[in-house]
């Protein structure tokens, strides 16, 4: 029979019971012929808008990473959202992120040593960074790429002692686009559209499992309803503050900074029985 010999035994279980779960649903719902069209409408215009990643993001990444940490150790997961970026600027530890000369906002310095689950330094160690600016804009989506490339963004290699020491910028909560199907989904079922301020990680070693995960601050409006329900209270941080007039001058900033001490530990990479 055509096709039978690629038919693949996974596939063929999740796709009948989407199948068996989606029939379900229409005739729970008593769905009309006229929704159904809206619906094929709804999913021509998130595709032809590029929103295909961000409605699966939104709605369904928070579920993925639950599933796929179970069991996990070391640092809790969150989700990697639709804003990375592959390939960042490579930069050692001490650092500034790639900046605007009038980067707006607070500086933040993040410091602190990524291990093993067992608890030795992961020398050499590179942490992914990416987030919004202080106005909850992410470059390459919201700043165009050639206005400010890799604006907060950079791949930060640890020293020898697997620790890293990065200066940055404060986030803002963030709005995710709203102006696209995925927005007037949000709308059309009373969700608001916000996540809290939030950085990205994401963290490699050779010997380690890859760690994706976000930090976020206590005291954010949204901590509690976050549109993609990817907050852990485990990666909660409460930034400290520093006025020392003597401190600033001697780091040469003009204002108020803050700072976050945070320690990653990634678990060894699982290797499959042969
Ligand atoms: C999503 C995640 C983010 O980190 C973000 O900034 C926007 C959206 C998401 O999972 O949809
Ligand atoms: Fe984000």
């Amino acid at each position: 029979m055509a096709g039978t010999q690629t038919a693949d035994a996974r596939l063929t279980e999740v796709v009948n019971d989407l199948l068996a779960n989606l029939r379900g649903l229409i005739r729970k719902h008593q769905i009309s012929h006229d929704e159904y069209r809206r619906a094929i409408a709804f999913m021509m215009e998130t595709a032809a808008k590029g929103e295909i990643p961000l409605l699966f993001d939104v709605f369904l990444e928070a579920t993925v990473d639950q599933v796929d940490a179970a069991g996990r150790g070391g640092t809790e997961t969150s989700v990697e959202g639709p804003f990375y970026a592959p390939e960042a600027p490579l930069l050692r530890s001490p650092c500034v992120l790639p900046h605007r000369a009038n980067e707006p906002g607070d500086i933040l310095l993040l410091s602190g040593t990524v291990r093993s689950v067992e608890g030795d330094a992961l020398s050499g160690a590179m942490l992914d960074m990416w987030q919004s600016d202080a106005e909850g804009a992410y470059s390459h989506f919201n700043i165009p790429a050639d206005q400010a490339p890799w604006n907060l963004r950079a791949r930060v290699i640890a020293d020898q002692s697997g620790r890293f020491e990065v200066q940055t910028w404060v986030p803002s909560p963030y709005q995710v686009p709203k102006d696209g199907p995925t927005g007037a989904l949000l709308r059309g079922t009373g969700r608001h559209a916000w996540r809290p301020a939030h950085l990205h990680l994401r963290i490699t070693h050779e010997s380690c499992e890859t760690l994706t995960t976000q930090l976020f601050f206590s005291g954010d409006p949204w901590i509690d309803s976050d549109v993609v329900g990817a907050v852990k209270q485990s990666l909660i941080v409460t930034p400290a503050k520093h006025e020392d007039p003597k401190d600033l001058k001697n780091k040469g900033f003009a204002k108020p900074y803050y700072s976050v001490v945070y320690d990653f530990s990634l678990p060894r990479v699982m290797r499959k029985a042969a």
